[in-house]
Order: structure tokens, then C-alpha cells, then sequence
């Protein structure tokens, strides 16, 4: 894919009502935000619009309402914290591309911020059609993308709006998409992946396009088992997606063929059974990862392994973090991702993490400043590792 686009930079924005796609899907407890981070990261792009005069109007998801008018999911506490981080009114619309929308669209002047309320309160967003992309165009001359976190998706606001309006990217987008891409494309070697997660299922691409890249590829957390069941280890209680129990085989023969070294756990920190409530009392023990008896269930890495992974992005120039190594949510089953985020911390490798869980722990850590970049995007940045196009990205004009 050609990730040479146009920016706000190359465009002239003064006097233009620009259609600004933010990703302002941030969590919020009772109504409160509790992680502001991607409101911060599309900062620079609003800030350009404003100091070169245009006119702006940002739109953003928050959440799943499906077409319903979810009050509980309405971004006016996004414009609220904006408005906070800005210094200056941001003017929240009460509809999406209704009277009231258009009404404030049309009286901005130069300079003024105005925010949508949430564009999946529309059926057509996520349908991505064409008669509300049509509409949304309508109110602006521009359409700039900076919503990286939602790129991975064609709907209406961040590929469809580009049918009908020039298309260029903000510096969000410009940043996760020029970080990211020099890694896979013309990586400082060694380049290590780290992969956790759950599901084998969720991370089949992820896996196949990295072993054509890195040097090492890592895999922990719930995957690790069914790789470890294909090597023919029992594996327990533990998580195992034994339809992929081939699909491991042959990756395993892929990272051989290709020279890739693939490391999995050597020890594995079980239990009884999944900890209910998640974060409650677990009682524990570490066995070698060929030997996980049968009543156990696998929860996070080892003591030894967390040694083994540590080494390997220590000694890495290029690593890519995707997935939590076990149940981080859970103080007792957390110690292998937070290995796995110190050892990022302390290595002067290129340290890319994915969004999503492991974006948290190394911000619930405290390591998120040493860490060279951290995405926000979760899905999005999946997606990109998979080598897929991105829908809100392949929309926009080249250069
Ligand atoms: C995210 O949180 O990953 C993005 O905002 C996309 O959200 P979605 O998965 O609901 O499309």
C-alpha cells in the first residue's frame, strides 16, 4: 500500500470549513473520561487548523450505539476535555449532520472549533452510505483523516466523506503511519515481535506477514498455548483454539524455512481456574510449559521466560509489542506483561507498541514515556501489522 499522502501541509486550509475525523472513542467510567490520551494525540492536527485560520468541524465515534441515540455515549464530554486542553470554546452540535449541525457549521468563522455529536448515532456511518457521507461533505471543503485508530474501517466518516471532498492526513495519522511503516518496511535490525493476546484466531495474519519481516518472533499470552499443544505438549486447562493447532504447525515450519528464531514460553504460571472476579485473590504455581498438568489452566509467563523474552528485546534495534503476556487485569497473573513493558522501557531498541491492552499496561506502568511510540490504535494497528490496507488511509490523495 502507498502510505505517501497528502497532509494538512500540502493543502491550503485559511477560510475552509474543514471535515476534521478524530478517533475520540475514549473510555469513560459514570461519565467521567478516564484515559484522555487520544484526545491529546489529535491535538497538533486541531491546533494546525486553527492557527492557519480554518474552519473546523471534528467528528468522531464513540462506542457501538448501532443508529440508536445513546445518551450515555455522547461526545460532549469530549468537547468539554477539548475545549479544557485547547483554551478555547469548542461548540458541540446536538445532531450529526442535522439542522443544529449545519446551523453551527455554517456560522464558524475563522478559527472556531465545533465537534459532531456521535456519527454511529447515524445507520449510515458504519454502512458507510453514500447519502450520509454525501451530507456529512456537504458541510466542509476539506476532509482531513487523523482518526488512525478507526482506519481500519470504511465507513462513511473515514473513507466514504473522500468521494465527495479533497482528502488529506493529519499529523496523528502521518506519525503512526510513518513509524510503523519504516518498522516493517526498512526495520533496524535485529527486529523482534512480541505477540500476545488471547486468540491464535484473532492474530492469523499478524503472525504469517511478521515472519516475513523479524528476526524473532515472540509469542505469549493465550496464543502461546495452542503453539505449545502443536509442538505436542499437553497444555491443561489452558485456553487452546485446537482448530489452529495446523495453522501453528505451519508457522512454526515458516519461521524454520525463513531462519526466524520463534521463542515460546519455557515456564507458564497456572491455576486452578480463571480467576472470578478477574481481579480477585489467585492461587498460584510455576511449571516448566511441557509439563502443565491436567487440572491447570495456563495464566501468564514464567519466571524463566519472562528472563528469556526480556533478553531478546534488550538485545533488539527494532521491537514491535502486540498483546498482553497473560491476565494483566489480575495483580498476581500481570508480572510477564510487565516484564515484557520494562524490558521496552530499558531497551535502546526502536520500541513500537500496539494499542489496545498492551498501550494500557505500559501506561498503567508508568513506562509509557520510554517507549518510542504507542499507537492508538488498537484494531487499526492490527491491521497495519498484517500488512492490510487501511480503508481511511488508501482514500486519501498521494502526494
Ligand atoms: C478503537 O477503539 O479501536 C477504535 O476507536 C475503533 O473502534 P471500533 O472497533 O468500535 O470500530
Amino acid at each position: 500500500m502507498n502510505y505517501n499522502k497528502k497532509s494538512i501541509e500540502d493543502v491550503s486550509v485559511a477560510g475552509k470549513r474543514v471535515l476534521c475525523r478524530c478517533d475520540f472513542n475514549v473510555p469513560t467510567k459514570a461519565g467521567v473520561i478516564t484515559s484522555d490520551k487520544r484526545i491529546v494525540a489529535a491535538l497538533p492536527t486541531i491546533e494546525y487548523l486553527i492557527s492557519h485560520n480554518a474552519k473546523v468541524i471534528l467528528c468522531s465515534h464513540m462506542g457501538k450505539p448501532k443508529g440508536e441515540w445513546k445518551p450515555e455515549l455522547s461526545l460532549k464530554v469530549v468537547a468539554k476535555r477539548l475545549s479544557e486542553l485547547l483554551g478555547k470554546e469548542v461548540v458541540m452540535a446536538d445532531d450529526v449532520v442535522g439542522e443544529d449541525a449545519k446551523a453551527k457549521a455554517a456560522a464558524l468563522k475563522d478559527g472556531d472549533v465545533m465537534l459532531l455529536e456521535n456519527l454511529r448515532y447515524m445507520k449510515g456511518e458504519t454502512k458507510n452510505d453514500p447519502a450520509f457521507a454525501k451530507e456529512l461533505a456537504s458541510m466542509a471543503d476539506l476532509f482531513v483523516n487523523d482518526a488512525f485508530g478507526t482506519a481500519h474501517r470504511a465507513h462513511a466518516s473515514t473513507a466514504g466523506v473522500a468521494d465527495y471532498l479533497p482528502a488529506v492526513s493529519g499529523y496523528l495519522v502521518q506519525k503512526e503511519v510513518s513509524i510503523m511503516g519504516k518498522a516493517l518496511a526498512d526495520p533496524d535490525r535485529p527486529f523482534v515481535a512480541i505477540l500476545g493476546g488471547a486468540k491464535v484466531s484473532d492474530k492469523l495474519n499478524v503472525i504469517n506477514n511478521l515472519l516475513e519481516k523479524v528476526d524473532t518472533l515472540i509469542i505469549g499470552g493465550g496464543m502461546a498455548y495452542t503453539f505449545l499443544a502443536a509442538q505436542g505438549c499437553g497444555v491443561g486447562k489452558s485456553l487452546l483454539d485446537e482448530e489452529k493447532i495446523d495453522y501453528c504447525k505451519d508457522m512454526m515450519a515458516k519461521a524454520q524455512a525463513k531462519g526466524v528464531k520463534l521463542l515460546l514460553p519455557i515456564d507458564t504460571v497456572v491455576a486452578d481456574a480463571f480467576p472470578d472476579p478477574i481481579d480477585g485473590p489467585v492461587e498460584v504455581q510455576t511449571v516448566p510449559s511441557d509439563a502443565i498438568p491436567e487440572s491447570k489452566m495456563g495464566l501468564d509467563i514464567g519466571e524463566k521466560t519472562r528472563a528469556l523474552f526480556a533478553e531478546a528485546a534488550k538485545g533488539a534495534k527494532t521491537v514491535v509489542w502486540n498483546g498482553p503476556m497473560g491476565v494483566f487485569e489480575n495483580p498476581t497473573l500481570a508480572q510477564g506483561t510487565i516484564a515484557v513493558a520494562q524490558a521496552l522501557a530499558e531497551s535502546d531498541a526502536v520500541t513500537i507498541v500496539g494499542g489496545g491492552d498492551s498501550a494500557a499496561a505500559c501506561e498503567q506502568l508508568g513506562f509509557a514515556d520510554k517507549i518510542t511510540h504507542i499507537s492508538t490504535g488498537g484494531g487499526a494497528s492490527l491491521e497495519f501489522l498484517e500488512g492490510l490496507e487501511l480503508p481511511g488511509i488508501a482514500c486519501l490523495e498521494d502526494k
